[in-house]
């Protein structure tokens, strides 16, 4: 069993883990975000009397997401990480958009320890809420021997955090590793591991650069989905308005429509980079296709967005 007395520090930006409802009842109908992170800890019984530490870095619902807000939970992260009495750090997040934030960390931090996100698909006034459980298993893989990485643990699975997508928008169960399936799981308060602990970091350059820039100042890079009626005219005003960067979530295994497809070659032609993810749930694109655009392998379309801002943050 991981010991108590190794300590874990809890960072903060909001969600519905972090949410506040007028009635026991409203699982919609909530505030995200308005509980500290110190008050998330306060909350939750099971944690008392364990090393752990609270800082908030924000009480964002998480499709408010920025990159102000990325660059100082990467830099509080980091620091926390190279304190030697640090065991790993949690970070508690809004649900919508935590497989972008831990893909930022995953690219950006060398993580040799730990970096748990967990979230909460019901806010923390439900009669049966799923955060507590959650922050405790979070907590308990954060102390895991041996454990490093970015992960997500949510509903009893630990996920790696690159791969990480959430298929649901209501249920508990929200989360899924797509087709490399979870890193662990929990049973009883133990990790039970099923493949390697993810490595990741290898964009802390473009991380370095992006903070000397300011959170402002970086490549604009858009998500366009191709549909049936699919418009060109849409990916030419994404480049117009100063998208240096396309990502294409295509339909099966990343096929776009033909109107779309003209449209990102002559993107391309300007400077733009673009690249072919798939808008279904699980699984990514496999090979190549005959539109010639350039394929975002097996990473999302959210995840892939994360990736090309940082490439071209490091190249700018
Ligand atoms: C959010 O993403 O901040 C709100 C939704 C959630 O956490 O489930």
């Amino acid at each position: 069993m991981p010991s108590a007395e190794q300590r874990v520090v809890i960072l903060g930006t909001g969600g519905t883990i972090a949410g506040s409802a007028a009635r026991a009842q409203d699982h919609t109908g909530y505030t995200a975000g308005a509980l500290t992170a110190a008050d998330l800890l306060a909350s939750v019984p099971a944690l008392a009397g364990q090393a752990l530490e609270a800082e908030s870095v924000a009480q964002l619902d998480s499709c408010d997401m920025d990159q102000a807000t990325w660059l100082a939970l990467a830099a509080a992260v980091q620091r926390h990480l190279a304190r030697p009495d640090v065991a790993g750090v949690v970070v508690t997040h809004g649900t919508d958009t935590l497989e972008e934030t831990a893909a930022f960390i995953h690219y950006t931090v060398r993580a040799t320890k730990p970096v748990v996100f967990t979230a909460a698909m019901r806010p923390a006034t439900a009669p049966s809420p799923d955060g507590p459980q959650n922050l405790v298993d979070a907590c308990t893989v954060a102390r895991e021997p041996g454990a490093q990485g970015v992960l997500a643990v949510l509903g009893g699975l630990v996920h790696a955090g690159l791969g990480l997508r959430k298929v649901h928008g209501y249920r508990v169960d929200a989360f899924s590793s797509g087709d490399a399936g979870p890193v662990a799981v929990l049973e009883d308060g133990r990790v039970r591991r099923f493949r390697d602990w993810p490595t990741g970091g290898d964009c802390a350059a473009a991380l370095m650069k992006g903070a000397a820039r300011g959170h402002t100042d970086w490549p604009v890079v858009d998500i366009l989905t191709s549909h049936a009626g699919a418009r060109g005219a849409l990916l030419r005003a994404a480049v117009a308005a100063g998208a240096k960067g396309v990502v294409l979530a295509g339909t099966g295994n990343g096929s776009v429509h033909r109107e779309l497809v003209a449209a990102a070659h002559e993107a391309i032609a300007q400077g733009v980079r673009v690249l072919r993810a798939s808008r279904c749930q699980l699984g990514g694109v496999v090979g190549e296709s005959q539109s010639g655009l350039p394929s975002a392998g097996e990473i999302t379309a959210p995840q892939a967005r994360v990736k090309l801002l940082l490439e071209l943050v490091a190249a700018a």
